[in-house]
């Protein structure tokens, strides 16, 4: 799978001259956002669009919205634009060890069986929409630790997401003292290493721990997707809550691709899948198991 290109950081700086987003403009760029990435915005969300876009406007030394329409529809600004566009609109809210249960019905013993049903006895987990790699590095450790550092059952995992400068943030593993606050004792003492000292301090990924996660630019909106293996777990966690409804059943069809028969699927707390079409089964609040 490619890696994504680095990003330059975008500018935090936003352009305070710059005029307002009308309604007309903010719909035409809302029409963007879901071609691009699945996720609605409705028209209350006007005045988050147009407080994250100053930064793009700024960064593109304009003060219009509807002159940085006019470049994102351009074909040959598009591209560039258009990822760091899609970087500024998404939600990233995530958190180590988030919801919980998910990770208690993961146990040693429930990793192993998993391992123990695929094809080559290896334990494959994707985390989907990874963010800035907080679930991806969770799940990495309790693979990790189950497995005795990879010596009972070899372990991997791959997070992808839409967003380059996510994906950055996963592939440097350095997170606040306070973001790493929810992760249990033991794992912390083990996987993460303390940067810097007081307020300033942050905490580390270990360099073992990072080289069995793979990183990949996924969109879940756009095409076939490639995660270069056939999984045991997938993740896609407070992801789908954004796409509409027959977006959510075309993205899990496409997902259920890359699950082996047994394996897991894990959705956030507010999702959940409707159809009995699909070859799966609930087994646990959020966590479906593909029958067949
Ligand atoms: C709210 S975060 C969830 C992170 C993590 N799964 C969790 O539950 O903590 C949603 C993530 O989905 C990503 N995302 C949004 N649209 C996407 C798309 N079309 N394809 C892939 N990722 C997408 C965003 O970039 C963001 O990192």
């Amino acid at each position: 799978m490619a890696r994504p290109a680095i990003q330059q950081p975008i500018r935090p700086a936003g352009n305070a001259h710059a005029a307002s987003l009308d309604m007309a403009t903010f719909r035409e760029l809302a029409r963007l956002v879901d071609e691009s990435c699945g996720i609605v915005l409705t028209d209350a969300k006007r005045v988050m669009l147009e407080t994250r876009l100053r930064r793009r406007l700024a960064a593109n030394g304009m003060d219009d919205f509807r002159a940085y329409l006019a470049l994102l529809r351009a074909p040959e600004a598009k591209a560039g634009e258009l990822q760091a566009f899609t970087d500024c609109v998404v939600t990233n809210e995530t958190s180590f060890f988030r919801e919980p249960p998910h990770f208690e019905y993961l146990t040693p013993d429930m990793l192993k069986r998993l391992a123990e049903g695929g094809r080559d006895r290896s334990l494959r987990i994707w985390s989907a929409a990874s963010s800035s790699g907080q679930e991806a590095y969770s799940l990495a450790m309790i693979a990790d630790d189950a497995s005795g550092g990879g010596q009972s059952f070899p372990w991997s995992v791959t997070a992808t997401d839409i967003s380059v400068r996510m994906l950055n943030a996963v592939r440097e593993g350095v997170y606040g003292a306070d973001a790493t606050r929810s992760v249990p004792a033991r794992l912390r003492a083990k996987y993460l290493t303390p940067v810097g000292h007081g307020a300033d301090q942050q905490m580390s990924v270990t360099p073992d721990l990072r080289r069995n996660v793979r990183l990949g630019q996924i969109n879940l909106m756009h095409g076939e997707y490639r995660p270069g293996q056939v999984m045991d777990m997938i993740f896609c966690r407070n992801v789908l809550i954004y796409f509409q409804p027959d977006v959510q059943l075309a993205v899990i069809g496409k997902l259920l691709r890359h699950l082996r028969p047994g394996g897991l699927l894990f959705l956030g707390h507010a999702e959940s899948i409707r159809s009995t079409r699909l070859p799966l089964r609930l087994i646990r609040s959020n966590i479906y198991e593909r029958v067949e």
